[in-house]
Formats: C-alpha cells, sequence, structure tokens
C-alpha cells in the first residue's frame, strides 16, 4: 500500500461516521469505465454508479476532454446579467430529452439546490399569478430531496432533520408507499397503493384546504430510503389530484433522470407530466456537480413576463448556476449517452438485472427485494436492537471482496453504470450472494 501523504483528520466527511472510517479508511484513487480502483491496487467493481450519478461510466475520454478544453478556454465567466454559450446549449438540450411542455431550465450545483430552487419557483409562480397565499409545501414520508432546509422540510428522513430545529413552516407529508405485507418482492411497480395517494385529498387537502397550497414534491421512485417503487396508477393519482385542485407537481429527478428508468426522465417511463423536474447527477455522469430544474413553459411565461421588462424576474441564482465546465461536461455526457444509445441500453439491462437481483430471494436475512429499471433495494431484517448494522456490515463485506454498494440502513442498494455488461451484473450479485451466505453463520 501507498503511505499516505496525507492527513485524514482535518477533513470533516459527509453523510460518514467520521471516527469508524477514519480509523479504517477506504480510499479510492482512480477510476475507469465500470470500476475504481482503491488505494492499495484493488480494482472495484462500481455497483452504484458512484452515488447514482456516473450513468455513462468512469473517465470516459470524450466527457473528460470536453471538461479538459474547456477549462483551458473559459475557465469562468460571470454568470448573473452575462452569458456563455454552452450554457444556453446544455439547457436546450436538457429541455430536448424532457417531457413535452417542459422546456425551460434554471441550473444550480446540487440536488439540494434544485430542490430549493423548484420550490421558490412554485411559490413564486403563485404569487406571480396574484395567488401568493399558496404557500404550504408537500412533500412525502420518506422522500429524499438533499439537505438544504427547503429539502430536509418537505424531506421525510426523521435523522436527515432531528438536529436541525426549525424547518420551513407550511409543509405536510403523504405517507409513503413502503408495505412489505403487502408488497415485498414486487418486481417493478408493485400492485397494491395505489390509494395511498388519496390521503392529499382525504387528509392534506381537507386539512389545508386547497386554496393554501402551492406544490407538491416527490421522487417518482424514492432512491435514497432504498428505491420505493410506485405502485401501480399512485403517480396518475397524484397528477390528477393536483390538477383538479391546482397544485404544482414536482418530480425530483435527481437518481431517476438521465436514463436510470429506461428513458430520459422517469415521468416518461411512467406516462405521467409533472410540472417541474429537478435533475442533477446523471447530467454529467459525476464528472462536473450540475443540477438544475426543467418547468414548464407556462410558469416560465407567467413568472418572466409577470414583472416589469427591464426587471430581474426571479431573485434567485447561484455564483456557479451553468459554470462552463459544468456545461461543458453536459454537454459531452448527453452526446455520449445519445451516442451510445444508454438509455435504451439501461433499458434493455433491466430484465436481466431484475433477474438477478431476485435470485437473492431466499438468501440469510433477505426479507425484501424490489427494482426497477436499473436499480434495485435489498431488504435485510435488522439487527434486534441495532438497526442499520447488518446493512452496513453488508456493505463493508462487499468493498473487502471487490463490488461497491451503496447502503441505508438495512437495505443495499444497487444502481450499476449504464455500460454494466450482463456478467459484471451476475459479478455484482453473485459477490452479494456469497456476502450474505458467510454473514449467515456469524451473529451479524
Ligand atoms: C432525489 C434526490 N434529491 C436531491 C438530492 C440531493 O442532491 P445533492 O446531494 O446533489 O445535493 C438527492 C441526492 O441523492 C436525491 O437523491
Amino acid at each position: 500500500m501507498n503511505p499516505r501523504d496525507y492527513e485524514l483528520e482535518p477533513f470533516w466527511m459527509p453523510f460518514t461516521a467520521n471516527r469508524q472510517f477514519k480509523a479504517a479508511p477506504r480510499i479510492l484513487v482512480s477510476a475507469r469505465d465500470m470500476h475504481f480502483i482503491a488505494e492499495d491496487g484493488r480494482r472495484i467493481l462500481d455497483g452504484t454508479a458512484g452515488l447514482w450519478c456516473v450513468n455513462a461510466g468512469h473517465c470516459r475520454p470524450k466527457i473528460v476532454e470536453a471538461i479538459r478544453r474547456q477549462a483551458g478556454t473559459l475557465d469562468y465567466s460571470p454568470l448573473f446579467q452575462m452569458g456563455h454559450p454552452g450554457e444556453f446549449r446544455a439547457a436546450a438540450l436538457i429541455a430536448q430529452l424532457a417531457p413535452e411542455g417542459l422546456d425551460r431550465v434554471f441550473f444550480t450545483n446540487s440536488g439540494s439546490e434544485a430542490v430549493d430552487t423548484a420550490l421558490k419557483i412554485a411559490l413564486a409562480y403563485h404569487r406571480s399569478r396574484g395567488d401568493g397565499h399558496r404557500n404550504v409545501l408537500i412533500g412525502r414520508e420518506r422522500g429524499y430531496h438533499g439537505v438544504g432546509f427547503g429539502g430536509i422540510s418537505v424531506g421525510g428522513i426523521p435523522a436527515n432533520r432531528r438536529a436541525f430545529g426549525n424547518m420551513l413552516a407550511r409543509i405536510d407529508h403523504l405517507p409513503h408507499t413502503h408495505n412489505l405485507e403487502r408488497n415485498a418482492f414486487s418486481r417493478g411497480q408493485p400492485a397494491w397503493g395505489a390509494h395511498l395517494a388519496d390521503d392529499l385529498e382525504t387528509r392534506i387537502i381537507a386539512l389545508h384546504d386547497a386554496s393554501s397550497i402551492a406544490a407538491v414534491i416527490v421522487e417518482p421512485v424514492a432512491g435514497s430510503t432504498g428505491v420505493l417503487v410506485p405502485p401501480k396508477g399512485y403517480l396518475e393519482r397524484l397528477r390528477a389530484l393536483c390538477d383538479q385542485y391546482g397544485l404544482l407537481l414536482i418530480f425530483d429527478e435527481v437518481i431517476t433522470g438521465f436514463g436510470r428508468t429506461g428513458r430520459a426522465f422517469a415521468a416518461q417511463t411512467f406516462g405521467v407530466t409533472p410540472d417541474m423536474i429537478t435533475f442533477a447527477k446523471g447530467v454529467t455522469s459525476g464528472a462536473v456537480p450540475l443540477a438544475g430544474v426543467v418547468v414548464r413553459r407556462e410558469i416560465y411565461d407567467t413568472v418572466v413576463n409577470g414583472a416589469p421588462p427591464d426587471m430581474v424576474e426571479l431573485f434567485h441564482g447561484y455564483t456557479y448556476s451553468g459554470h462552463p465546465l459544468a456545461t461543458a461536461a453536459a454537454e459531452a455526457t448527453l452526446a455520449l449517452y445519445h451516442e451510445e444509445k444508454l438509455f435504451d441500453r439501461a433499458r434493455e439491462l433491466a430484465p436481466c438485472f431484475e433477474q438477478a437481483v431476485h435470485s437473492l430471494k431466499g438468501a440469510n436475512h433477505v426479507i425484501d427485494i424490489r427494482n426497477f429499471g436499473l436499480m434495485a433495494g435489498i431488504e435485510l431484517a435488522p439487527l434486534p436492537g441495532k438497526p442499520g448494522a447488518r446493512g452496513f456490515q453488508a456493505f463493508l463485506r462487499c468493498f473487502e471482496k471487490g463490488i461497491m454498494t451503496r447502503v441505508t440502513g438495512d437495505i443495499i442498494a444497487l444502481s450499476p453504470p449504464f455500460i454494466i455488461s450482463e456478467q459484471q451484473i451476475d459479478e455484482l450479485v453473485g459477490t452479494l450472494a456469497d456476502v450474505l451466505r458467510e454473514m449467515a453463520g456469524k451473529k451479524l
């Protein structure tokens, strides 16, 4: 192993048990296509596309070259009251991929910022229409919408909220759709649970009154809380209720965007069109941070035309909203997706992936397996009194055996890059099966 030329202590690691990690670090030093290289030289098969983002695989030469070229041409340009060609081109490419009617793009740097931006646009839109009293925002239990105050407010993960006191004031949550008794081991969309969307009408609208509610935000497939696939008919009902009561529907597609479900956006896979889509991650295949919101044209027109022509219409934006390196990476990534037909590939691999992950049924501790597109959640029974411990052990052992998985509580999530081969799917799932078998004899 190379001696490290850096200290571990100064860096406060995100969403990491710092003391545990620093006692036994897992350091990655390079990557190519489907593999990471760890500091001890081991090849690690990437079963998670990094953090759900490296959809095209690692260090793809065309993306690398585009970033390199841009860094030497225009490293930065002011993004307020100024423009550069890349941000307009990237916005047009994203608009072309989005569902019909959604064709205006606001750039941010992270999914968290995209969510806060979408919530603000919803409020600004209603205000521009003279309906400014619509300011209640509706999220969902077990939703993950990043870590800004907007995102944790509409999000539904208790641990992400606990330490931080006040959330946004006017918030409510739909119930989540996870139900092991009814839906365990569903392949694709579960049959049971569409009625859970009715809570929007029977409880939330009844309580707050529709005239107070600005928007509903959900992930079409909840990723971070363990791949919760929407029951058949659920998203359709949410859409119908939002239409009936004049609420905006926002799909947070930070994970599902850019091919994860076999089409550019999950909205298209499910055939349900929201009013706004938040995106991030896959837009640059993770190579440079870029994120944003695609909005229905009428929303843009209402906000923009509602202000005097020489006035800033939306008092919102980031120093790096549409950074030249990020938009160059996006242009190259979207071209690569197109050239290699990678969204089609994700769709074509999905049945093989489904077959492979469901072969884990009956494996030690496995209480549910669910999948959609190239994403799957394998839920383990929690160790009594130690939720998350078993999942984390499985993750560690997988890493030791050369595969990257993601763990959330006791749920192992898989979401490989779309360039994965069928043999690599077998390797991924086979290694996980070995790990679960080995854990059978042990206390964990
Ligand atoms: C659905 C969803 N929204 C928002 C975010 C936050 O994105 P970021 O970590 O880029 O802020 C994530 C991150 O995984 C996500 O999955």
